[in-house]
């Protein structure tokens, strides 16, 4: 049967995968008929003040940490975020102007297409890809985790640039997947899936083709996008709500998806409630350390006034750092020190890393919560309430707007948004509001609690994720939404995001 969604097919010439496509998207409004809030700056400071940890001690790694989120793993904290450097860049800096979303350019693909890793591909920029012009270059060899294939990303030596005081810079399609150890390392893992395909093309089919292993990566990944990322995110049942004929593991064509505020004329733009408020949960599952490997200690993500080793990144870092990605995607023992670390809690709170980033992160304003805040106010987004009532629903009254850490040891601290200030008298930042929301919909008194986004993060993440790989003519979802991954990668007869390591790891 025609699934309902498919458009018809593809105009000729579109189907193929353009080696040298647009490397721009625009970004635009998803709620055109709701006025923007305004807010006060103190305000909002105060606000990203009161969701921003202090400095915690580290938990040692076979201890459950009381911020970690019991349903998701850590790993999907930086698949999120490599996630994001695929499809929006706004180099505008939040401190700067006020934005007509209509003027900005999005320096990303508003497409699941990994340009973030291809660039613009081996003829314009052959200095990321190996000499055969089909496989991704990679950089040097990483030891500590057992898997003697793991590989940096490739780097300039900065003996062979020209400032002898730059480190070692990533060459690869976005900087920005350089930024810290792990995102840098699981853009490193996506570089050996290339060539793992293209191993496996050739094994196949005797020869094969830039074009063709490019294609059949991006569908992989789109795969693990939408069966594996989104509803671990949004959790089955928004899942079902936005893709109605969800089965538990891949889409069952009977059913439409359900797309009901995102929709565009020509082509997918960039939703600013989505790049700006709603895809930056993320920013609350941040832990402030991490195990890498089981030879090493825990290493803090980032200490802004400290002097030891961290996991900042853009620069080549300790050789024995190669992530045990067991660690983070499981499967891995459920206790002990190797037991599979968590994401932290999508809540109201942000870890001390986060609030404090290094300059070579976030230059002066150095505190994601309030750089998300005043973006927000910039961009004129509308009120969490007002989506909320916009989409059927009653918005979470003042009270229940609660501010902080979701654990039982913080409930006696935590503020509701309006002892922060009544001027937020039902009329919360849509950042906010979409942390708080997924903390009144998840959290039940315990700190075991599974916590997703709640109704309208996942709605707005649902139906952009769905809109860009609909509107995408060269996705899977447009293209053949009935294509399942190559049979020999998939393991319980689906493809989640640690089957695409296992299978990076098999690249010659
Ligand atoms: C160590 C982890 C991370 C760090 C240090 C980080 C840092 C930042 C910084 C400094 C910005 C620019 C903010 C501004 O000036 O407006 C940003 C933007 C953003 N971040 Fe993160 N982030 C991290 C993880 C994540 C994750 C896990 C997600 C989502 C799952 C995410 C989603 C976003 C989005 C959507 C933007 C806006 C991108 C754009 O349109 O330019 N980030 N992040």
């Amino acid at each position: 049967m025609k699934p309902k969604f498919a458009h018809g097919a593809p105009l000729r010439g579109l189907a193929t995968n353009p080696r040298s496509s647009l490397f721009e998207g625009t970004f635009g409004r998803m709620f055109r008929t709701l006025p923007a809030a305004v807010f006060l700056k103190d305000d909002l400071i105060n606000l990203a003040k009161a969701m921003s940890a202090d400095p915690d001690p580290a938990t040692p790694p076979e201890e459950i940490d009381s911020e970690e989120n019991s349903a998701i793993d850590a790993g999907y904290t930086y698949l999120g975020q490599f996630i994001d450097h695929d499809l929006t860049f706004d180099p505008a800096s939040s401190l700067q102007r006020l934005n007509d979303p209509d003027g900005l350019v999005d320096y990303r693909t508003p497409r699941f297409d990994l340009d973030s890793m291809y660039g613009r591909g081996p003829d314009d920029q052959p200095y990321l890809y190996a000499s055969d012009g089909i496989r991704m270059l990679l950089g040097r060899k990483l030891s500590g985790n057992g898997d003697s294939g793991t590989r940096d990303l490739p780097r300039i030596a900065s003996d062979r640039m020209s400032d002898k005081d730059m480190p070692d810079r990533a060459l690869i399609g976005d900087p920005r997947n350089d930024e810290n150890v792990i995102v840098s390392q699981l853009h490193a893992i996506f570089l050996r899936f290339h060539n793992r395909v293209a191993d496996f093309l050739e094994e196949i089919n005797g020869r094969t083709t830039f074009g063709e292993v490019q294609k059949m990566v991006r569908w992989h990944y789109q795969w693990v996008v939408l069966y594996d990322f989104l509803p671990t995110i949004i959790g089955q049942q928004n899942m079902a709500e936005v893709l109605p004929g969800i089965s538990n593991s891949y889409y069952s064509e009977s059913k439409t998806p359900n797309l009901e505020y995102y929709s565009w004329k020509n082509e997918p733009y960039m939703p600013v409630e989505f790049s700006v408020a709603a895809y930056r949960f993320g920013h609350s599952m941040v832990r402030p350390f991490y195990l890498l490997n089981k030879n090493l200690d825990l290493i803090p993500l980032f200490d802004r006034f400290g002097k030891g080793e961290t996991l900042v990144g853009f620069h080549a870092f300790p050789e024995n750092w190669a992530i045990d990605w067991d660690l983070f995607f499981g499967p891995a023992a459920e206790t002990g020190r190797m037991r599979v670390q968590k994401s932290y809690k999508i809540d109201t709170s942000v870890s001390n890393p986060m609030a404090n980033l290094p300059n070579v992160i976030a230059g002066d304003e150095f505190s994601i919560a309030a750089r998300n805040l005043l973006r927000g106010n910039n961009m004129g987004l509308p009120s969490g309430q007002d989506i909320a009532r916009l989409m059927g629903l009653t918005p979470i009254p003042d009270e229940k707007l609660i501010v902080g850490k979701a654990t039982v040891e913080e409930q006696s601290n935590n503020r509701t948004i309006l002892e922060i200030s009544p001027n937020f008298k039902g009329n919360a930042p849509l950042w906010f509001y979409i942390l708080a929301e997924a903390r009144h919909f998840s959290y039940k008194g315990d700190d075991s609690a599974a916590f997703h986004l709640g109704p309208v993060g996942s709605r707005i993440v649902g139906e952009v994720f769905l809109g860009l790989l609909l509107g995408d003519f060269h996705s899977f979802l447009y293209q053949d939404p009935n294509w399942k991954p190559f049979a020999q990668f998939q393991q319980n007869g689906t493809f989640k995001m640690r089957d695409l390591i296992r299978q990076a790891k098999l690249a010659k």
